[in-house]
């Protein structure tokens, strides 16, 4: 057995209870099906920010009644300090995805995002170290590694944040640091290079590329690229995102308090991705012929994304069941099913 089915059989064997902020959003949701399939105890915390209602129905309808009925819905805003220690109550492992993402959103407000991601973050930390929880693990971002030119991208090397998101999420780590450092409590940081998956919002100005082409390409929009197509990215999909959240919970003392990459190590170009999404759709009978559209590169965007993940892998067992083309046939059916 590899470490996550050793997880898993644990999990079953006794059920804990665990925290997910953002659990009305893409990952958390996620995280939610996977944990009450496991069937585990789960408070939810969401303000809904960019979460759904849809995607906690869409949930309930999956695991069933019975263990939907061991989920706590809170409904609250971690920049509350009063409501993240309501949320982390008797709970044994917290996972922390609640944050606003996406980069366009925090150049046109920093302000915002700087008190979700960072009060709001420090918020959480702090409730839960008070708490005593057994794990406190984050969603932290592959933006961290800002304009640093290496590639593949090693956790310890990073360089200038080149977005307000991207500070705030270095900020995170910075503080995960410092109260292992000052109060024994260590938090564990995973830098998500560009999940992937069902419940992904398509819809808005920040929606993330996958599920936004995926929309174009099916109601027969536009496919618009910033820059030249030649853009990459270590696209992650997300069931990969679950098991290491799982992983790194569960882990021993000294796996904790790290920071780790969360993806595959592959490199797909935007051209590449379009191209993909093209063929997986003819596969399931949607016909997209529509040259792409080229504009500007977008401001604060990383040029080249590829994660190295020998780190997650020997320190916390991960093994990644889906790489992109896998994750992009899993999913597609969903998007389609779900337009
Ligand atoms: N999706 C990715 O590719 C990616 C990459 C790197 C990091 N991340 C990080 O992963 C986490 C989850 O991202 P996602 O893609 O699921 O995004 P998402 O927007 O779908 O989920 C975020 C959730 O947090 C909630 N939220 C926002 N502000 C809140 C607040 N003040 N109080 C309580 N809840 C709040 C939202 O309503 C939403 O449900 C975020 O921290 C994000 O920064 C995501």
């Amino acid at each position: 057995m590899n470490q996550f089915e050793n997880v898993l059989q644990a999990l079953r064997a006794q059920p804990k209870t665990w925290l997910i902020t953002g659990c009305a959003g893409f990952i958390g949701s996620n995280l939610l099906e996977s944990l009450l399939s496991l069937d585990q105890t789960v408070v939810g915390l969401d303000n809904f920010a960019t979460g759904h209602q849809r995607n906690l129905d869409e949930v309930r309808e999956l695991v069933g009644t019975t263990r939907w009925a061991r989920f706590t819905m809170i409904t609250g805003d971690i920049r509350d300090m009063a409501t993240c220690q309501q949320a982390v109550k008797n709970v044994d492992y917290v996972l922390h995805q609640a944050a606003l993402g996406s980069v366009p959103r925090s150049i046109k407000d920093p302000n915002t995002t700087n008190e979700v991601n960072i009060s709001g973050f420090l918020n959480m930390l702090t409730a839960a170290k008070d708490e005593g929880v057994r794990s406190f693990v984050y969603a932290a971002s592959s933006s961290t590694y800002g304009d640093h030119p290496g590639l593949p991208k090693v956790e310890d090397r990073i360089g200038k944040p080149l977005s307000p998101y991207a500070v705030t999420k270095y900020v995170n780590e910075l503080y995960a640091d410092v109260f292992a450092r000052c109060y024994g409590f260590k938090a564990t940081g995973l830098r998500y290079f560009n999940v992937f998956g069902k419940r992904q919002d398509p819809h808005g100005a920040y929606a993330a590329v996958i599920p936004k082409w995926i929309d174009a390409m099916i109601s027969g929009g536009d496919i618009l690229i910033n820059g030249d197509g030649e853009t990459s990215r270590d696209f992650c999909f997300i069931d990969n995102v679950v098991q290491v959240n799982l992983l790194a919970a569960t882990a021993e003392e000294d796996a904790k308090g790290e920071v780790y990459n969360v993806a595959i190590g592959d490199i797909t170009t935007l051209n590449e991705l379009a191209a993909s999404l093209k063929a997986i759709l003819a596969e399931n009978g949607v016909h997209y012929e529509k040259p792409s559209i080229y504009r500007d590169f977008r401001a604060g965007d990383v040029r080249h994304s590829q994660a190295d993940i020998t780190k997650v892998t020997n320190r916390l067992g991960y093994l990644p069941t889906h790489r992109i083309r896998d994750g992009l046939k899993t999913a597609m059916p969903w998007y389609i099913a779900n337009r």
